[in-house]
């Protein structure tokens, strides 16, 4: 059975480096000049976050987000802005659910994808149009 608890974020070595970037998440807050901005919450919790970025010759610039949820959810934005900030969008839509996964260090069932990934497509959903 998944742990839904929202304080669940894992075990093992990688807990703390998940907890780190929970407590101490990296690009927190909005951009007031934003050229793009999406939120996207998961519908099995509630939660949400929400991107803000800008962007210059298609590549990444800034990029800030905001949200509450579960620690897997929070780390996973902050890692994730760290990833996409200088990539272009084309690189941005090729990233996977394995690419989280493998920034997050730990193997995520089906239910926490949807915490892990909730920022990744907040991203990818920003730069579609
Ligand atoms: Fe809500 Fe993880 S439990 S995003």
């Amino acid at each position: 059975m998944e742990n839904l608890d929202p304080s669940y974020s894992g075990d093992g070595m990688y807990r703390e480096h998940i907890m780190d970037h929970y407590k101490n998440p990296h690009n927190k807050g909005t951009l007031d000049d934003a050229d793009l901005t999406r939120t996207e919450k998961n519908p099995l919790c509630g939660d949400v976050i929400t991107i803000s970025l800008k962007l210059e010759n298609k590549k990444v610039s800034e990029v800030k987000f905001e949200g509450r949820g579960c620690a897997i959810s929070q780390a996973a934005a902050s890692m994730i802005t760290d990833e996409v900030k200088g990539k272009n969008v084309d690189e941005i839509e090729n990233m996977t659910r394995e690419d989280v996964v493998n920034m997050l260090g730990i193997e995520i069932g089906p239910v926490r994808t949807k915490c892990a990934t909730l920022g990744l497509v907040a991203v990818k959903e920003a730069i579609k149009n």
